[in-house]
């Protein structure tokens, strides 16, 4: 695409894959994270600030609070996210001051229903213990009785938000002859559902999950919903993989099931407060923990930076962006 003849003002806050700062660069005045040292919420204003850009390019790692939107100096038009996920940007405050934000659907859905599938296997088979054993030199002989895991194949998943990641990990799920069950805030078409059975609410849903796969959104509604009453509607020796955010999940209560038996294992890619864990995890032997790799392959992070820069140029020729976040 050719350069933005105007040269908007962009302040990038981590680093991104080179092709895409090198894209950036053709077109911005920008402002790159060399170092990608982490920017903390004052300083991003501060920057800001001193540098006046006409927009921002953020990540997962940004917060962007009321408060730091509010402190932006007149010149930012635009927020554009390079994640899916929006839930660390404010952004009725950023409406409120007449900024745009948008974000990077579609072309991190393969690649982190990738990783849901990676967590149900792991989680199930075992093979955070197993790859432990081997590597530790603590593999014994071969027994017909241990170590155990449970099978995937046949058995029964709830899905948790049925978007296009949420629909993508039922086409994979598929192929293991799961019988699928989703929860979403609507039903989907019949083409879409593929045989996947609806329930109303998540209470419904969750008896039927032998695995549940969290694929929602963090917002308020379900921040925290996966906690000690829901899991406990769960069967005994059920799965729990998250590849959405990991404050969906009440920690204690699912730390809880976990040290109980009333939950099998789980698979985690996402934490809440990542990547300062609660810290029980980390010595649990039933949990496959994952850090945030859900989007972490080579094309799929181009495919990202340059979704994320799709837009920020559509809105400096002055269209609509695909990828407009409302709030
Ligand atoms: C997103 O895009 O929201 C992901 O969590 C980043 O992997």
């Amino acid at each position: 695409m050719d350069p933005l003849a105007s040269q908007p003002r962009l302040l990038v806050t981590r680093k991104l894959p080179e092709e895409v700062e090198a894209r950036i660069a053709r077109s911005y005045r920008a402002e790159f994270n060399g170092d990608d040292r982490l920017i903390g919420p004052e300083e991003l204003a501060a920057i800001a600030q001193a540098i006046e850009p006409d927009g921002l390019l953020v990540t997962p790692t940004d917060k962007m609070t009321p408060e730091v939107i509010d402190a932006l100096p007149g010149s930012v038009k635009i927020i554009a996210t390079f994640s899916v996920g929006y839930d660390h940007i404010n952004v009725p405050a950023a409406a409120k001051r007449g900024i745009m934000v948008t974000n990077t659907p579609d072309v991190l859905t393969n690649a982190t229903a990738d990783i849901a599938l990676l967590l149900m296997l792991g989680a199930a088979r075992g093979a955070y213990w197993g790859e432990r054993m081997v590597r530790e030199n603590r593999w014994g002989a071969w027994s017909p009785t241990h170590p155990l895991g449970a099978d995937v194949t046949g058995k029964r998943l709830g899905i948790y938000g049925m978007g296009r990641i949420g629909q993508a990990v039922a086409r994979r799920a598929r192929g293991f002859e799961m019988e699928i069950h989703y929860h979403n805030r609507r039903r989907l078409d019949p083409a879409e559902e593929q045989g996947a059975i609806f329930h109303q609410t998540l209470e419904d849903m969750l008896p039927h999950c032998d695995f549940l796969s969290i694929n929602c959104a963090s917002t308020p509604e379900t921040r925290g919903s996966i906690d000690a009453r829901r899991i406990a509607l769960m069967p005994r020796g059920a799965i729990v993989v998250n590849t959405a955010r990991g404050d969906i999940v009440d920690d204690d209560a699912l730390i809880e099931a976990l040290t109980s038996g009333h939950l099998l294992a789980a698979g985690l890619d996402v934490f809440k407060g990542e990547p300062a864990i609660d810290p029980r995890y980390r010595s649990l032997e039933n949990v496959f923990l994952l850090p945030h790799l859900g989007s972490a392959t080579t094309a799929t992070r181009l495919a990202m930076g340059n979704r994320a820069v799709d837009n920020l140029d559509a809105f400096f020729r002055g269209e609509r962006p695909r990828d407009v976040v409302h709030p």
